[in-house]
C-alpha cells in the first residue's frame, strides 16, 4: 500500500442541506492526521454509528468524515516508536466519526495517544464484538464498583437488554459474579438473554413502576440504555446505596424524578461517557474485558457480520429498535 493507492471507505457528508453517505474511494493522504496508520480488520455498529450514518443524529462535528466509532487492525506504519508494523491495535470513541475519520474504511490513521495495543486474551474480531458497546458496559460496572457495588447487595437490572450494550452488560455482570436481570421489549429473545446469563427476563410492556417517589425496592443497581420513563422508574426501585449507570437514551433523553431516592436511599446515578474516558481508565477497562470480565458468549452476541455496503440496512433496523446483539463490520 502506498500513499497514492486507493481504498474504500464509508464516507459521510453532513452538509447543512445535503446529507449523504456511502462507499467512496480515498487515499491515505486524505485521512485525518495521526501517528499510526492501520490496515483495518474489523469495526462494529453502535447506536451512534446509526445516528451518524443516517443523519438522524448530529454526531459529526466536521464534514466529510469516514463513519465508524470503533476500529481494530494491524499497524502498517507509525511515526511513534511505541508502535511498529504488524502490531494489533484498537480504538473506540476518542473522536472517531465525530471530529476525525473513523473505522469504516480499509485504512485508518490514528492518534497514538488513544491507540490501545490489543490486550492479550482478545482477538481483533472479539475486540470489535465488544467495541464501544462492550467498553461502555464494562465502564458502567467499573464505575459502579468504584462506588461500592458488590454482588452481595443483590441483582443488577439491565434495560434495552437485547441491544449491544445490554447483551454485553448481562454477559459481563454474570462473568463478574453479579446476578443479572433483563428488561427487554423483545420477549421472542428471552431465550437468548437467558443463554447470556440473565436470571430473570421482564417484558418492557409489563412494567408498572407505581406512582410514589419511592416504591418497594427491587434491584441493587441498574445499567440503563433507555432513559426517559424507564430511568425515572428505576430511580424509585433501587435498594439503599445502589447505583444506576446511565448509558443511553434509546427511548428518550428526559429524566423526571425526585430527590427522594438520593436523600432517603442514598442511591447514586452515575454518568457514563465512553467516548471521552481518560486513557488510564480506558486501559484498566480493556484489561478487565480481556481477562476477568471477558464475556463468555461473544460468538452468540455477534449476531451479524457485514461489509461496508451492508451498513445502511443495519442502521435503519437499529434506529427502529429492531436489532439485537452486535453487528461486526469486516473490512
Ligand atoms: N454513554 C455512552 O458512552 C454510550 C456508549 C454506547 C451506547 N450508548 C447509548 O446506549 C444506548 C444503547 O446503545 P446500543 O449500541 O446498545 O444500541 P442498540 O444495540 O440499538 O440497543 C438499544 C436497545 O434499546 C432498546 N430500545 C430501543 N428502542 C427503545 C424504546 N423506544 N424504548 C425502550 N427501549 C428501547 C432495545 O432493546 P430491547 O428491545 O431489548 O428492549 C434496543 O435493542 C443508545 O442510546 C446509545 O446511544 C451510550
Amino acid at each position: 500500500m502506498t500513499e497514492s493507492s486507493a481504498f474504500n471507505a464509508f464516507r459521510i457528508h453532513a452538509d447543512r442541506d445535503n446529507y449523504r453517505a456511502g462507499v467512496e474511494e480515498m487515499r491515505i493522504d486524505d485521512l485525518s492526521p495521526g501517528e499510526v496508520v492501520v490496515k483495518v480488520a474489523y469495526s462494529s455498529v453502535n447506536f451512534k454509528d446509526a445516528l451518524a450514518g443516517t443523519g438522524k443524529g448530529k454526531i459529526l462535528r466536521s464534514s466529510p468524515l469516514n463513519g465508524g466509532i470503533d476500529v481494530a487492525g494491524y499497524v502498517v506504519a507509525s511515526s511513534d516508536t511505541a508502535f511498529k508494523e504488524g502490531d494489533q491495535v484498537l480504538v473506540t470513541g476518542c473522536g472517531l466519526s465525530e471530529t476525525r475519520d473513523g473505522g469504516y474504511a480499509q485504512y485508518a490513521r490514528l492518534e497514538s495517544k488513544w491507540t490501545i495495543p490489543l490486550p492479550s486474551g482478545l482477538t481483533l474480531r472479539e475486540a470489535m464484538i465488544l467495541g464501544t458497546a462492550g467498553f461502555t458496559a464494562a465502564l458502567s460496572l467499573y464505575r459502579m464498583s468504584q462506588n461500592g457495588q458488590v454482588p452481595e447487595m443483590g441483582p443488577i437490572v439491565v434495560t434495552g437488554a437485547t441491544g449491544g450494550v445490554g447483551s454485553l452488560a448481562i454477559d459481563i455482570l454474570t462473568r463478574a459474579g453479579f446476578e443479572a436481570h433483563a428488561i427487554s421489549g423483545k420477549i421472542e429473545h428471552f431465550d437468548y438473554l437467558i443463554s447470556l446469563g440473565a436470571k430473570q427476563c421482564i417484558s418492557r410492556k409489563d412494567l408498572y413502576w407505581g406512582q410514589r417517589p419511592l416504591e418497594t425496592s427491587r434491584w441493587a443497581g441498574a445499567i440503563d440504555n433507555v432513559g426517559g420513563d424507564m430511568l425515572a422508574g428505576l430511580t424509585r426501585v433501587i435498594h439503599p446505596y445502589g447505583n444506576i449507570a446511565s448509558c443511553g437514551l434509546a427511548a428518550a433523553p428526559e429524566l423526571a424524578t425526585t430527590v427522594m431516592p438520593f436523600i432517603l436511599r442514598g442511591m447514586s446515578l452515575i454518568g457514563i461517557a465512553s467516548a471521552g474516558t481518560a486513557r488510564e481508565i480506558r486501559d484498566a477497562v480493556w484489561q478487565h474485558l480481556a481477562n476477568d470480565w471477558k464475556p463468555g458468549h461473544l460468538d452468540r452476541i455477534a449476531t451479524r457480520e457485514v461489509d461496508l455496503d451492508g451498513l445502511p440496512g443495519v442502521f435503519d433496523r437499529m434506529l427502529g429498535g429492531g436489532s439485537f446483539g452486535r453487528t461486526v463490520v469486516k473490512l
